[in-house]
């Protein structure tokens, strides 16, 4: 026998000497969730070991996450009041806007990402402005823009429109330039499926729609192809970095919108995933740090360049170890 794949399996040395799939904690986004008042830090039942933060409070986890060399997270507001228009998502004093400021005050070195959605902020939890039981596309537009807008004039350094509404990524790219802001990229959920894992999250966020669901939105993951069109799409409009979400059930997509583009791929491994870890680790059927470890190296092995993950902090600390990556 000549070929013994065995042979370069032989020590630990050599086993990480050979690792095809290399992985840095720079390339992680931690996402938080901010809550409108003042001294809140409340574990989110949905969400073991998550947290909602009141601004005031938002501190703790960003010194945590910088300690551990997450050093990007991802913000999603909960405001106090909702209405048709989701007004309090471009409001200057709104719950995220008061958020950001805080931040960036006194951790100057955090990269903060905006999720730029209306879902948590309109009394209907759907994901823009209604026109009887469905989302107006057109209508909706100036106002993500207007969102985007705020949440860079308090101080985000990166948007991240969510809303899957056709054309969003050309409306936001206007405004920003428009209002000077030119410099500011935007990160995509280009490629975002009506997807059962968000569950925990619309939980934690308080955003499940009031009736019906995303279908007419968010995509059909039956689709792939689909999901280049999506990706090609919001890259001619001027997207800096393209999203895919879910990421665990969806690698094949994060492969193949890899290969079709020139912008860096970022995957959302998804309340739902995290969850489902968390859970059949605590019943003690599954390990919960080598399930996170294997899962998060396929993401990377299938072409993500980016992790937005609630394990973060924890796959930073394995990659330090050297566990992997
Ligand atoms: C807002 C948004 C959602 C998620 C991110 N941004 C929920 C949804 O589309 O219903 C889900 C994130 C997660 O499940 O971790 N539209």
């Amino acid at each position: 026998m000549i070929n013994r794949p065995r042979r370069l399996r032989g020590s630990d040395t050599l086993r990480k000497a050979v690792r095809e799939t290399r992985m840095s904690a720079d390339s992680l986004i931690l996402p938080l969730f901010i809550k409108e008042g003042k001294n809140i830090k409340q574990e989110i039942q949905s969400l073991p070991n998550q947290f909602h933060y009141s601004p005031d409070m938002v501190g703790q986890a960003i010194e945590e996450a910088l300690k551990n060399g997450v050093k990007a997270v991802l913000l999603f507001g909960l405001p106090e009041n909702k209405d048709e228009f989701g007004t309090e998502a471009f409001n200057e004093n709104g719950v995220l806007q008061k958020g950001i400021h805080e931040i960036k005050k006194n951790y100057p070195e955090m990269y903060v990402i905006t999720d730029v959605c209306m879902c948590e902020y309109t009394s209907h939890g759907h994901c823009g402005i209604l026109n009887g039981e469905q989302v107006d596309n057109d209508k909706t537009l100036p106002y993500l823009a207007k969102i985007a807008l705020s949440h860079v004039k308090a101080g985000a350094d990166m948007v991240a429109p969510s809303d899957m509404m056709d054309g969003r990524i050309s409306a936001i790219r206007m405004t920003l330039d428009q209002n000077g802001f030119s410099d500011t990229p935007i990160m995509s959920y280009s490629v975002k499926y009506a997807s059962a894992f968000y569950g925990p999250f619309r939980e934690a966020a308080c955003s499940a729609p009031a009736f019906g669901n995303r279908k007419g939105y968010q995509m059909d993951y039956h689709n792939s192809r689909e999901a280049i069109k999506e990706a090609l799409l919001d890259a001619s409009e001027g997207a800096d970095i393209l999203m895919v979400k879910p990421a665990l059930s969806y690698l094949d997509i994060i492969k193949a919108v890899k290969e079709q583009t020139h912008l860096p791929i970022a995957a959302y491994s998804v309340s739902g995933e995290y969850a489902m870890i968390k859970a059949a680790a605590g019943q003690g059927l599954i390990d919960e740090y080598n399930v996170m470890c294997e899962s998060a190296v396929s993401i990377y092995r299938a072409g993500a360049d980016i992790l937005i993950s609630y394990y973060a902090k924890e796959i930073a600390a394995a990659i330090k170890r050297g566990d992997i990556g």
